[in-house]
């Protein structure tokens, strides 16, 4: 029965794959390998042609032939020209969200700004699944002020969502900000980020939302919610490359109220009189801090380009039926070999990658990777991340990538690995 089963999601995969209307866009990617299943966008996006023409470019004709007068030609007013282009994917205005640093980074100048805005609170609030390095940024930001500053985590029940009851009673009158991912990283949890906001702004907390799972993924609409920062990775979803430059957003009445804990020369109004006493940039500049990585940071304009031209909803819409898909298949499929859902089974609970977890989920990835041609990544203790992408992941790819995971059980050929993590997962 299940045979059979298997060989009708196939069918149905291959029916799929012929009335997507983005399935021409993974030609404007690069695929080297046509049998390795890329399955860890949501982690690294892939390289996309016209990124690495504009790479070869910028290398060549702007820094091999203009030389420093590149800077007056495009680089200069890069960080705030994409950041324009970022602003229009996330529902924010332009002038609100500039490229710069990395997300890392830019929560410690945002955080660091809110402290120093509300010297008499006494907390920021976050929760366990939040990414860790932001949960350490933070830690650093309070140990700065420990005499007045604490650190509140909010603990999830499930591992898999925070209920809207935990974030209410957590929040009181001394709470200066509460601050979560958009989506988590590890369940794919999407928090209900309106809710959260007006129960932060009744007890007058800042909100400051990490997208880095949901840009590019999902629509966003920080204005429309009310969210006053904002903070995300570029090398996800949103295909910049690996170690492309981060973004921050920070509401425009907010802007002048907020200073930046780095007080750069990027940051500081009309840099190039070099005078001696910092003076903060108006607006959104004001968070910048020294020179930005040009090579990296240009990379990104053609990939979110791709993006603007795919249509977040239309992109939205695809990943649903792929996630739908692919939570199918293993609850079908997989659920009997001893792997169980790890991310919410209602789609509008869930962003784009779908967590499977299982007791020997390590040696599994391993075998996945090294032996199936499969990339997914994996979260400890036991989640094996699936991150199809729309613009370049085939239904017909979701349901082999399951096949092989199959495989790799049934044949008991995850046990040739062991469970000993790689320093990278
Ligand atoms: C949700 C989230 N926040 C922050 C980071 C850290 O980003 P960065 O390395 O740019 O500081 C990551 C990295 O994967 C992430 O997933």
């Amino acid at each position: 029965m299940n045979n059979i089963k298997f060989e009708v999601a196939r069918v149905f995969a291959h029916y799929l794959d012929s009335v997507d209307e983005l399935a021409d866009y993974r030609q404007r990617f690069v695929v080297t390998d046509p049998r390795l299943i890329y399955m860890d966008g949501n982690s690294l996006g892939r390289l996309s042609k016209h990124s690495a023409l504009r790479i070869r470019q910028v290398v060549e004709e702007e820094w091999g032939a203009d030389l420093i007068r590149a800077w007056n030609r495009g680089w200069y007013d890069a960080p705030s020209r994409l950041g324009d282009k970022i602003a229009g994917l996330i529902g924010a205005g332009p002038g609100t969200v500039i490229i710069s640093d990395s997300t890392s980074v830019n929560l410690y100048k945002l955080a660091l700004g809110v402290i120093n805005l509300f010297p008499e609170r006494e907390q920021i609030i976050t929760d366990d699944m939040n990414f860790p390095s932001d949960l350490y940024v933070l830690q650093g930001a309070v140990a700065q002020n420990e005499n007045t500053y604490r650190l509140k985590m909010i603990h999830s029940e499930d591992g898999i969502r925070i209920s809207q009851g935990l974030v209410t009673n957590a929040l009181d009158d001394k709470t200066a900000l509460l601050t979560f991912s958009h989506v988590a990283f590890k369940s794919g949890y999407i928090y209900p980020v309106r809710k959260i906001v007006d129960a932060a702004h009744a007890v007058g907390a800042l909100v400051l939302v990490d997208l880095s799972h949901s840009v590019g993924a999902l629509p966003i609409y920080l204005s429309e919610w009310g969210v006053d920062m904002a903070i995300g990775c570029t090398y996800k979803h949103l295909n910049g490359g690996p170690g492309s430059p981060a973004f921050l957003y920070v509401r425009k009445d907010l802007q002048e109220k907020l200073l930046s804990p780095i007080w750069g020369w990027f940051g500081q109004q009309s840099a190039f009189d070099f005078g001696l006493e910092y003076a903060p940039r108006e607006g959104i500049h004001r968070f910048l801090a020294g020179t930005p990585p040009i090579l990296s940071l240009l990379a990104i304009e053609p990939a979110l380009e791709l993006i603007e031209e795919a249509g977040i909803v239309n992109i939205r819409k695809k990943s649903v039926l792929q996630t739908s898909y692919l939570v199918y298949l293993i609850d079908n499929l997989l659920a009997p070999l001893g792997f169980t859902l790890g991310s919410p089974r209602q789609p509008e609970e869930r962003g784009a990658h779908v967590t499977l977890q299982h007791p020997q989920g390590y040696q599994i990835a391993q075998a996945l990777i090294e032996q199936m041609s499969v990339l997914p990544d994996f979260r400890a203790p036991n989640n094996i991340r699936l991150g199809p992408a729309p613009l370049y992941t085939s239904f017909l790819e979701i349901w082999e990538s399951v096949d092989r995971a199959k495989q790799v059980v049934e044949t008991g050929m995850y046990d040739r690995y062991s469970g000993e993590p790689k320093v990278v997962t």
